[in-house]
């Protein structure tokens, strides 16, 4: 029955109100007005923001209630600066959070995940499959010695079997930490070693642009130095031939047919981690970003419900990867505690053409789509034909997350995708945050292309300048705990205090980002101040990148910046210099770029690498990065007094230009 058709027939009115026959869960009726969505949803909204104000912690302990405890808190919370614990002597489990308590409500037959291969496999689950599947999985981690604790790494493509994986680790207590499939063997390795991952969840391999991913072999060069993995599930994705090491390496689908079906939820604290989430930062090596499981829960289940105005019959469709923590909140904890329909996607956007994305909205009656700018201006580029050509109806809201959003990509998503008529969220928030923090609420804040608009009820954003006063343009900074904020790095308290604290001595978190307040009180995120590039919404440190480069045996020394790059925001530009005794050939730059791909990963490869004789370095050997930068932007370069040798900059600005 066509929207129209059952419009006429009396079954959905505006799109809140929309009443479907119980196997009926695409198609959501006519879209509201705008005057209809205010009307909809502005007294709750305002309601909201002024229970916050009267008093936080009464406010995040009533949003807490949205979630089912198996021992209710007994103090909201602890604020010992910079360490918080919310909700302390709570007792719950998130993955009964996200499919349990569905079991006696209308959600448990609906479908829970709509999944769809690259090469069109299809595979639905509803929320009873996918409690089934998650239960017996839950059985093969603890037979495979996975206890309370203990943690898995997770690196797969996206599946069905990788939230899967994720919610029977949360099931039995075990932190998971998982890897993005595109990560090399090396980055893998550098995570599970941290992380001192017991057992390692992997496929056979991935789809990726009509190409095999081939994950398995990947897995096996990171195995080769991580004593610490006993056990290797392989989930069986391509059918194809794998080396299986014996008595290390199982098939996931056997392990299934045997594995008993229930699985008890194990009572997690409040404050027991739910995992570890690898993110760049100032260093060459990555941090263990730290989240527990109540905070988490509340505010993932709180935010998705607020930010995406959620409907009983809603497909939502966030295409972010599950190896980076949008994944996390908005693909796995926040729809499926909310009981949300969703659709998962494993591959490209131009697979088999550049409309796949729209093909899958009109195929899955999709009604929200959650995506990152470095993706729309994307299929800018490749023209407003791709959409024009599918039906797009169905969607009601647009989401945007990962990294500014210049205004002329918000219009053209504005336009082309949300036909004018659907509003669009651009949602601030960082892995360490776990959730969102700043974005719109659409039917309550006026929507202004490339702002987040306002923090979120329950959430004290600020812009302060370095010594901590308030100001309009500056340091984007958070002035009081809140229920999802990382409970530290993993194995490295040090750091923590030292990157998000220590800039205020200890009263404000540090987000890294620079932002500006309009006359209206909106933020307006500018990106990041300190060394880490956001290339197409993925983080990245500079020192990351320039340790894979001088790890090349030809490398003397390499600074890496960040350039502006029309579709991915920012891409990288190194600077090299060779060892004395390094021969110059043609290939190098492909071998250097090669090089850093095979230690971090293809999201790594610079885009330029400039080869120059000597860095511009301070008297005491600090690289001067800003002056690369001036060079990369055609800017006159700034203050130069304090390089040791001035002249090093007129002979990079020659290479830079002859390059
Ligand atoms: O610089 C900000 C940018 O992405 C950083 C966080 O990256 P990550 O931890 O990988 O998480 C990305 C997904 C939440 C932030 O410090 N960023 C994220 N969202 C936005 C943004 N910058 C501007 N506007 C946004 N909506």
């Amino acid at each position: 029955m066509s929207n129209q058709e059952k419009l006429a027939d009396g079954k959905s009115g505006s799109y809140g109100l929309c009443l479907l026959d119980e196997d009926e869960l695409y198609g959501i009726g006519s879209i509201e007005t705008d005057a209809e969505l205010k009307q909809r949803r502005h007294s709750g909204i305002k309601a909201l923001f002024a229970e916050a104000q009267q008093d936080r912690e009464a406010f995040w302990s009533a949003q807490a209630q949205c979630l089912d405890w198996f021992e209710p808190w007994n103090k909201v919370l602890q604020w010992d600066p910079p360490y918080a614990k919310w909700f302390l002597g709570g007792k719950l489990n998130a993955c009964y959070n996200c499919l349990d308590r569905h079991m006696h409500t209308e959600i448990w037959k609906k479908n829970a995940l709509v999944w769809e291969g690259e090469e069109g496999l299809e595979r639905s689950l509803t929320y009873e499959e996918l409690y089934k599947e998650v239960n017996k999985f839950s059985n093969v981690l603890k037979e495979s010695g996975i206890s309370k604790g203990d943690k898995v790494a997770i690196y797969l493509p996206m599946v069905p079997e990788t939230v899967i994986a994720m919610l029977s680790c949360a099931r039995v207590g075990a932190v998971h930490t998982v890897v993005f499939a595109g990560f090399s063997a090396d980055a893998l390795k550098d995570r599970i070693l941290d992380a001192d991952a017991k057992l390692l969840v992997t496929a056979d391999g991935g789809w990726r642009k009509g190409r095999v991913i081939a994950l398995k072999q990947t897995a096996d060069m990171a195995l080769e130095s991580c004593p610490c993995i006993q056990k290797t599930i392989v989930v069986r994705r391509l059918n194809c031939e794998v080396v299986m090491q014996y008595g290390r390496d199982e098939w996931y689908d056997s392990l299934m047919e045997d594995a008993q079906e229930e699985c008890p939820c194990e009572e997690m604290d409040a404050e027991d981690e739910l995992y570890i989430l690898y993110t760049s930062g100032t260093t060459g090596k990555p941090k263990g970003i730290v989240h527990t499981t109540g905070g988490y829960m509340v505010s993932v289940t709180a935010t998705m419900r607020w930010v995406f105005d959620l409907q009983p019959c809603d497909i939502y469709w966030c295409t972010a990867d599950v190896g980076w923590v949008t994944g996390h909140s908005y693909v796995v904890y926040g729809p499926l505690s909310n009981g949300v329909s969703q659709l998962i996607y494993e591959g490209a956007a131009d697979f088999p053409q550049r409309d796949r994305f729209w093909q899958l909205i009109q195929k899955y009656r999709v009604t929200i789509l959650y995506t990152a700018p470095t993706a729309i201006r994307m299929f800018m580029k490749w023209g407003d034909n791709w959409p024009q050509g599918c039906d797009l109806s169905s969607l009601r809201l647009l989401g945007s997350v990962g990294e500014p959003i210049n205004p002329e990509a918000w219009m053209w998503y504005y336009t082309h995708i949300g036909c004018q008529r659907c509003p669009i969220v651009d949602t601030w928030w960082q892995t360490e945050t776990g959730s969102i923090m700043i974005a719109p609420l659409a039917g309550f804040t006026a929507l202004k292309p490339g702002s987040a608009t306002q923090p979120l009820p329950g959430i004290d954003a600020v812009i302060m300048d370095e010594e901590g006063r308030q100001q309009s343009s500056g340091y984007l900074a958070i002035t009081s705990p809140w229920p999802s904020m990382l409970r530290g790095i993993h194995k490295d308290s040090e750091r923590y205090q030292q990157t998000y604290w220590k800039k205020w001595e200890g009263r404000y978190y540090f987000t890294g980002d620079g932002a500006k307040q309009d006359e209206d009180g909106d933020f307006w995120l500018s990106g990041r101040v300190d060394d880490v590039m956001n290339i197409s919404g993925h983080r990245l440190g500079t020192m990351e990148v320039e340790s894979a480069l001088v790890d090349h045996q030809g490398v003397a020394e390499a600074a890496v910046i960040a350039t502006a790059h029309a579709i991915k925001g920012q891409a990288i530009a190194a600077f090299v210099s060779l060892k004395e005794h390094t021969p110059f050939h043609a290939d190098l730059e492909d071998e250097l770029k090669q090089h850093v791909v095979k230690k971090i990963g293809a999201i790594a490869r610079p885009e330029r690498v400039i080869f120059i004789s000597d860095l511009p370095k301070t008297r005491s050997g600090k690289i001067i990065r800003r002056l690369l930068r001036d060079i990369a932007e055609g800017r006159v370069t700034g203050d130069v007094t304090t390089l040791s040798d001035p002249s090093v900059m007129e002979n990079i600005k020659k290479q830079y230009q002859e390059d």
